[in-house]
């Protein structure tokens, strides 16, 4: 079995919940402040590791109260967290969230992830089979860095270029597995998706962002499933009915999921749809990191929806 790598932020999530988003220059009572460890490396971590997968996380904390907290947090989370660093001179990363009605907005103040560098990356031993992991949450230089060992030594490199930020192509050119959500696709790809529910859309902006090799592209629509490119061909995975609490961190669940289930040596078709069920279950529960499911809850809710299936 592979290990999952994931070099990525690690942030506290602050979160507001209301009735609704206030309008710019509005202000509105809310419920409740809550705070939840998140950050999109920590969050797909939990999520590998849950999964089942050998997990590795690279990133840093600052020397404060929040980063203490998210250290033992993540330390009950059977994550390798030889390469996590305490930095003087930056404060832990923080998310301001406001949550109403399960959809998010969010502010993130980089921190302690701002200083993720090349030599972060540097000292983990990655071999064939492992899986490198990365978002945008860290510096760019850093994360080209991470793929290029990764590349040199045969482990899969998967990106999930969120938040969406214009990049250099030659990025695309180090990834093997692209994980995207339709946002993050329409920048990319320069493309408008906004209301659109029709695949081939996003099929075509998905095969844009292929650069001629075997790259998968997987598109994440959130309720409406998945769609991707693997081996040139779409794959069209649908949606599942649950109710949504709160949807911050599932891309990272699905992402997570993934990694570990490639780790495990399963299909990417099979890492696909066991991520869509994964995803579903993180939903339904707040917060970020401790929203992410168990290898059981999966197994649950695939053999409820689909009598007979093989897990
Ligand atoms: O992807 C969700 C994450 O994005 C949150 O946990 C927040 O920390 C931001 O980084
Ligand atoms: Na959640």
């Amino acid at each position: 079995m592979g290990r999952v790598f994931v070099a990525g932020s690690i942030n506290m999530d602050v979160v507001a919940t209301a009735d609704r988003h206030p309008r710019i220059g509005e202000t509105i009572a809310g419920q409740q402040v809550l705070y939840f460890p998140g950050g999109k490396g920590a969050n797909q971590a939990v999520s590998a590791a849950k999964l089942g997968a050998p997990t590795t996380l690279i990133g840093r904390l600052g020397q404060d109260a929040f980063g203490r907290e998210l250290k033992a947090f993540l330390a009950t989370q059977e994550i390798d967290l030889s390469f996590v660093q305490e930095t003087s001179g930056a404060q832990t990363g923080t998310a301001i969230i406001t949550i109403a009605k399960a959809d998010n907005t969010i502010v993130v103040i980089p921190g302690a992830n701002a200083l993720v560098g090349v030599t972060d990356v540097a000292a983990p031993l990655l071999a064939k089979g492992d899986i490198a992991v990365s978002q945008f949450e860290i510096p760019l230089p850093t994360i080209s860095a991470f793929f290029k060992r990764a590349r040199a030594v045969g482990a899969t490199t998967i990106l999930n270029p969120a938040p969406a930020i214009e990049f250099d192509a030659e990025m695309l050119d180090l990834v093997d597995i692209l994980i995207l959500n339709e946002s993050e696709l329409g920048l990319l790809s320069k493309t408008e998706l906004r209301d659109t529910d029709d695949h081939t859309r996003f099929i075509e902006a998905a095969r844009s962002l292929r650069g001629g090799k075997d790259k998968i592209v997987c598109v994440t629509l959130g309720k409406r499933g998945v769609v991707a490119l693997v081996d040139g061909k779409p794959l069209i995975i649908s949606g599942l009915a649950v109710e949504a609490v709160d949807t911050t961190g599932a891309g990272d669940c699905f992402v997570g999921a993934v990694a570990a289930q490639l780790a495990t040596g399963n299909p990417i078709s099979d890492a696909l749809n066991y991520a869509n069920v994964a995803a579903s279950i993180c939903v339904q529960r707040m917060g970020a990191a401790p929203s992410m499911p168990t290898i059981s809850e999966v197994e649950t809710a695939i053999s409820t929806r689909r009598p007979g299936a093989r897990r």
